[in-house]
């Protein structure tokens, strides 16, 4: 086994660069693909957790940040922008500084985990908080991009899915083929549209003899895909994906059809479940967003939409510490003891 070099060389030839391309990276991917024991044992499933917390910046938008940075900087840019509910921001703040590009971020004011705005700001990005949602962001953040000499690194680059594909192609090469269930939280769509296409390749270029069911997961106070209308004013409290009116809207609905899958929607309670479970019977600390593909699948178990033995992957797409805030409301008081072991052995109730 040799190093790791980062996604785009070691997926060079299925990704949109060239010799010339001036490669921007923090090594990200190449992520671990766990088994999930009690998950597998709750479901009668083979339940594997594709980790994207794991990557530089925490989740999984490095992938995308990689090829949309490098290919900035190809085409001469000089800043990058994006809207983001906070990963991107942190993404795209650390990529850019790689690069040495400014870069602007547009966040929702107030509805971004702390975790991600510490990352925004310790990377030197300039961050607008807008009084608004992150469609209004995003809205914004497009008009920005036509109107002056500023690149755009939201998953509407179709250079961000490019990279993002990645992820499916790692598991397939793990696994040895295609699971045959696919579980993802869903915002903007892009990464369920991302992970479709890799599927595909792999499958049209004979490297998997199948493809997966693409189950996605959105938060039931923020799920356009599910209603087919857009949410004025979506809730949840899985900030990241507090989403209205994906961008990646038909792409979704593609990958949802020709997969055979499906979008459901899934309450903030059951992400909240899935969140504990995930941290406190499997070991993985992941944000609440990423705990929605959990959460879909339990309740697709209980829909009796699984064949038991059938593989299934969840992708968990954010570390826990993004949200230290949302970890420690939960979680009990710590006690506070003299220095005395005595006191330390009576509040462990040893003593
Ligand atoms: N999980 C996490 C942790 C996310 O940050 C996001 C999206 C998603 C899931 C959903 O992925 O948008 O491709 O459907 N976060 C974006 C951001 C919107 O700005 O960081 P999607």
């Amino acid at each position: 086994s040799r190093a790791w070099r980062g996604l785009i060389e070691e997926y060079r030839d299925r990704l949109p660069v060239s010799t010339t391309t001036p490669v921007v990276t923090l090594l990200e991917g190449g992520t671990p693909l766990l088994p999930a024991r009690r998950v597998s044992e709750i479901t009668g499933c083979d339940v594997h957790l594709k980790i994207e917390g794991l990557n530089p910046t925490g989740s999984f938008k490095d992938r995308g940040m990689t090829v949309a940075i490098s290919k900035a900087v190809e085409e001469g840019a000089k800043a990058v922008i994006c809207a983001s509910t906070g990963n991107t921001s942190a993404s795209a703040a650390a990529y850019a500084v790689r690069a040495g590009l400014r870069c602007a971020v547009l966040v929702p004011r107030g509805k971004i985990a702390m975790g991600k705005l510490a990352q925004a700001l310790v990377h030197g990005a300039k961050l607008l908080q807008v009084e608004g949602s992150f469609d209004d962001c995003l809205e914004m953040t497009r008009k920005l991009a036509e109107n002056y000499p500023i690149a755009l690194v939201n998953s509407v680059n179709p250079h961000r899915l490019q990279g993002q594909k990645t992820a499916a192609f790692e598991i397939v090469d793990a696994l040895g083929d295609a699971p045959d269930v696919h579980c993802i939280p869903v915002g903007n769509a892009g990464n369920i549209s991302a992970y479709w296409m890799g599927y595909k390749e792999y499958a049209d270029d004979g490297l998997a003899t199948k493809r997966p069911r693409m189950l996605g997961f959105q938060a039931s106070g923020a799920a356009p895909l599910v209603s087919g209308a857009p949410v004025t004013h979506p809730q949840t409290i899985a900030t990241a994906i507090r989403i209205g009116n994906p961008a990646s809207w038909r792409l979704a609905e593609a990958a949802r059809d020709e997969s055979g899958g499906g979008i459901q929607a899934v309450t903030d309670r059951q992400i909240a479940a899935a969140y504990r479970l995930l941290a406190q019977e499997e070991g993985v600390f992941v944000e609440l967003a990423s705990a929605a593909s959990v959460a879909g699948l339990l309740t697709a178990h209980e829909q009796g939409l699984l064949t038991p033995g059938e593989r299934v992957v969840c992708t968990v797409t954010g570390n826990g510490l993004k949200d230290p805030d949302w970890a420690i409301s939960g979680a009990p008081s710590p006690v506070t003891i003299p220095i005395d072991a005595y006191a330390a052995a009576s509040a462990l109730g040893l003593a």
